[in-house]
């Protein structure tokens, strides 16, 4: 199912909040098959922790600024990734956040849907977009937006389904997320760009305090699988370790 890599044409990664987390694990296990991976990241001194950890670790790391709710330095991103490798073979839109809680619909603060909005959907069409013309430059693009099934509308209306907390703002920022994913892969059909939502599962993580019950590398597996995914693989599809997530 997954593309090897070659040794004089190193692939190509950018892993979008990869300082911490399962994006960490999604850019070491990147890096552990050859890949260059670019490290993105807005805060300085966590970003270089980062890489200096993974470079440690043998993989070729380098460090991208990046916030993806902004303009600027998402523009900067993918500037630095054309100056240093001119192409880009995997984007990985992992930065995400909860938009933190109270989230009952009936009593939110409105502004953590606006906040969990702008990071989790418009922050991955602002960096998807502005990387795609280094992307096009790939042999074998691929694009892996991390949702969560939260936001799966059939699970939400499936009795007895885990579903986890109610959450206005983070479970359908996931929903618009998968929304987007179908969107993209419709325009993008005639390409050899294959773009697909992952589930990394409960993952022990800053996100939900480390109350997850796997571990980030466990929950970076299926983004790894769905970056490294030969050209036969599937495109506009949301997956788990378990298989196919119903949207
Ligand atoms: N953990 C789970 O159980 C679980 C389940 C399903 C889906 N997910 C998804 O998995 C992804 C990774 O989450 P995680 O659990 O690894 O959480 P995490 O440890 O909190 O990591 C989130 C990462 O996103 C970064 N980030 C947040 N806002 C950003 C922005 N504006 N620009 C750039 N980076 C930003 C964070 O950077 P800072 O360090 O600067 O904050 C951090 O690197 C998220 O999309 C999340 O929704 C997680």
């Amino acid at each position: 199912m997954s593309e090897t890599n070659t040794v004089n044409h190193p692939k190509v990664a950018l892993v979008t909040g990869a300082n911490k987390g399962i994006g960490y694990e999604i850019a070491a296990g990147l890096g552990a098959l050859g890949w260059s991976v670019g490290i993105g990241a807005r805060n300085e001194e966590r970003r270089e922790a980062a890489v200096d950890k993974l470079r440690a670790a043998g993989a070729d790391a380098f460090g991208v600024p990046l916030d993806v709710t902004d303009d600027a330095s998402v523009t900067a991103a993918a500037r630095l990734i054309e100056e240093r490798a001119g192409r880009l073979d995997a984007l990985v839109n992992n930065a995400g956040i909860t938009g933190g809680g109270p989230q009952e619909p009936t009593t939110v603060d409105v502004n953590r849907v606006r906040a969990a909005v702008e990071t989790n959907v418009i922050g991955v069409i602002r960096v998807t977009n502005a990387l795609l013309p280094l992307l096009r430059r790939s042999p074998a693009p691929r694009i892996v937006n991390v949702s969560s099934s939260v936001g799966s509308l059939t699970r939400q209306s499936t009795p007895g389904a885990e579903t986890g907390p109610i959450a206005v703002a983070y479970a359908p920022s996931k929903t618009f997320l998968n929304a987007v994913t179908v969107q993209y892969a419709r325009e993008l059909a005639d390409t050899n760009i294959l773009i697909n939502a992952v589930c990394p599962g409960y993952t022990a993580t800053d996100l939900n305090g480390f109350r997850g019950v796997r571990t980030p590398r466990q929950g970076a597996a299926i983004a790894i699988r769905l970056a490294t995914v030969s050209a036969d693989g599937p495109t506009g599809r949301f997956f788990d370790d378990e298989g196919e997530v119903p949207w």
